[in-house]
């Protein structure tokens, strides 16, 4: 959503802000602004639309300074037009505000900042605090922030210049992620570590209720409430590299060739061959309580929702543990019995789900022990769980999930294998799993060496503009996520179902401009599903499979048949979803959408 860049330091500081905010269009944008601070002036410009309008405003315009801060807008509270873009100013100009998150009680303080005479310019919610800051001024920059973020209510990042502060940038932070990047005589400031990877792999990671202050040479942290604390400065592990395309078209496109790495990586020292079991050491502190547990909770969203159902089935299929899988957005509204042993388990990419992460604070509010399965080393998610796994998947651009999907997967197999170890799962058993997941990477070279073809098939899918996916099992869930990538690239109507709901209901939409993508690899459940295709052939739909090489049968019955290698069904998931991935990738390519960052979405979705 929103983001954040900052600098203070001793270059010219309008290219470091824009090359930051173009680092940032991944996370989904309207508008953008910059403020730049000189010698106590400060200049604000902004734009709706993509950066490169404001890159255009900024043509031909002097500004120079050292010191400013950026900012690109998922409007919330009003339209995304220029007025409403941030940074967002006071009255009198002297303090420039830009703003993640939401203000709840903005509308309350608007009214009593009216009727003391403040004139707004916009409709955000953000421009209450610019006002604020202006009526609580003290002459103590910190000071004021402190009192003026003592009224506001809801969640917030924040970046402030005041006019009285020239060399200063103050951020505060409550649910809303920021950070510190530490260079040579120059500091940075940003919402997500991609925006300053460039230029520092020195970061520290602000916790919730914390305000820092930077300046070229320098940075204190204290609490909003006046207390000094201490955060370690961390090393950002990955190369700035892998947040480029590096000759692929589009950041998905790349994500998702880098799938066999992403699985290679996430098991990367965590298997143990001659015992046949996986080592998460993100886990050790938690050993008992998982060793003892018989009920697991997972609480995502989305894509990472549906990792979790494959989870469920692998769990549960190698334990006795009992899994349950739940949207984290709806997790408040159950009533769950979190009996003491319950472990709840958090997946997030990007672990800032604002859902999520309200799912891990009411499951931690009823005292059990809540873990993360993360990628975003730092994040808010990784910090608030009790232990956890990091998926080292490197930074995921493209709005449209597709390798930390795969890392997922990878590392809840790996606890299934864990957590199977430790009950009944037999050391032979282990190694095979082990030896599975090994040939898993290889099998997806396969697929992905078979793009071009699958890109001829979606050239004939391209036309149609609604769609079913149908599994069982392991593959139902690939079902949802299939036909969640399509639609959220392609905005082509898609339905995900379980095949065997199918004559509940959905199978009146079937005609012969209704295609379905039918999963159907070897295994335990092909025969039901095969019942279904041909139930949907008798109908005229036409039928795209996903089969096991060397099926014959399905190549009779479908219309058209993309084949993954050979692989034991509990293993499928990982191969059925690659050419899912592609097939999305490439009918929204020929539909010319804009692929890595879709309408109306965001890469990280940190509101409610
Ligand atoms: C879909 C997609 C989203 C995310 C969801 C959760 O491709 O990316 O559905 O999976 O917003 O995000 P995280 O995993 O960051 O919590």
């Amino acid at each position: 959503m929103c983001g954040i860049v900052g600098y203070a330091g001793i270059r010219d500081v309008v290219p470091i802000l824009l090359e930051g905010l173009q680092r940032l269009e991944y996370r989904g944008y309207d508008s953008a602004g910059i403020a730049v601070q000189d010698h106590g002036a400060i200049h604000v410009v902004r734009s709706a639309g993509k950066i490169e309008r404001l890159q255009d405003k900024l043509a031909g315009v002097r500004l120079p300074g050292q010191i400013g801060i950026g900012h690109t807008r998922w409007a919330t509270h009003g339209k995304p037009t220029e007025l409403n873009a941030h940074p967002h100013s006071d009255c009198g100009g002297n303090f420039v505000v830009i703003h993640n998150g939401i203000i709840e009680n903005y509308s309350l303080i608007k009214r009593g900042l009216q009727e003391r005479g403040h004139r707004f310019k916009s409709e955000t919610d953000t421009e209450v605090i610019a006002h604020l800051l202006e009526e609580n001024w003290d002459g103590d920059l910190v000071s004021t922030v402190r009192s003026a973020v003592s009224l506001l209510a809801g969640t917030f990042g924040l970046a402030i210049l005041s006019a009285f502060a020239p060399e200063t940038i103050a951020l505060a932070r409550r649910g809303s992620p920021l950070l510190l990047g530490i260079g040579k005589n120059e500091m940075f400031a940003a919402s997500d570590v991609s925006a300053i990877r460039r230029h520092t792999n020195q970061v520290i990671y602000l916790e919730d209720e914390d305000l820092a202050i930077i300046t070229p040479s320098s940075y204190e942290i204290s609490s909003l409430q006046g207390t000094p604390v201490r955060r370690d400065q961390q090393t950002v592990e990955w190369e700035i590299a892998s947040a480029e395309k590096q000759g692929f078209s589009h950041f998905m496109l790349k994500e998702i060739f880098e799938q066999p790495e992403a699985v290679i990586n996430a098991m990367r020292g965590r298997v143990l061959d001659q015992d046949g079991t996986a080592r998460l050491g993100g886990l050790d502190t938690v050993r008992d309580q998982l060793r003892a547990t018989d009920h697991l909770i997972i609480v995502s969203c989305g894509t990472s929702y549906y990792a979790g159902l494959i989870g469920r089935y692998i769990i549960e299929s190698h334990t006795d543990i009992a899994v349950e899988v739940e949207l984290a957005s709806e997790f408040r509204y159950r009533n769950l019995n979190l009996k003491q042993g319950t472990v709840v388990l958090a997946i997030s990419q990007s672990g800032e789900t604002a859902d999520t992460l309200a799912a891990v604070r009411e499951a931690k509010r009823k005292g059990v022990a809540v873990l993360g399965l993360v990628n975003a080393v730092g994040s808010t998610i990784a910090r608030e769980t009790v232990a956890g796994i990091y998926n080292h998947a490197g930074p995921e651009i493209g709005v449209a999930s597709t390798k930390a999907f795969v890392s997922q997967l990878t590392i809840l197999y790996l606890l299934a294998l864990l957590l199977g170890r430790e009950r009944n799962l037999s050391i032979s058993e282990g190694k095979q799993f082990i030896a599975a997941l090994q040939s898993i990477p290889g099998k997806i070279s396969q697929i992905l060496a078979e793009s071009d073809a699958i890109r001829d098939i979606a050239e004939r899918y391209a036309v149609f503009e609604n769609f079913m996916f149908i599994g069982r099992k392991y593959n139902f869930p690939i079902a949802l996520e299939g036909a969640l990538k399509l639609k959220e690239i392609s905005y082509l109507h898609s339905e995900g179902y379980a095949a065997g709901e199918m004559k509940h209901g959905p199978i009146a939409l079937i005609h012969p401009q209704f295609p379905t993508v039918c999963i159907a690899p070897q295994g335990e459940s092909y025969d039901k599903i095969i019942s279904n295709l041909q139930e949907i052939k008798a109908r005229s739909g036409p039928v795209l499979a996903i089969a096991t090489h060397g099926d014959q049968e399905i190549a009779r019955l479908a219309d058209d048949v993309i084949y993954i290698p050979d692989i034991e069904e509990r293993y499928s998931p990982f191969l059925t979803v690659i050419p899912l991935q592609l097939l999305a990738y490439h009918i929204a390519n020929f539909n010319g959408r804009e692929i890595d960052e879709p309408r109306n979405l965001a890469k990280s979705v940190t509101v409610e």
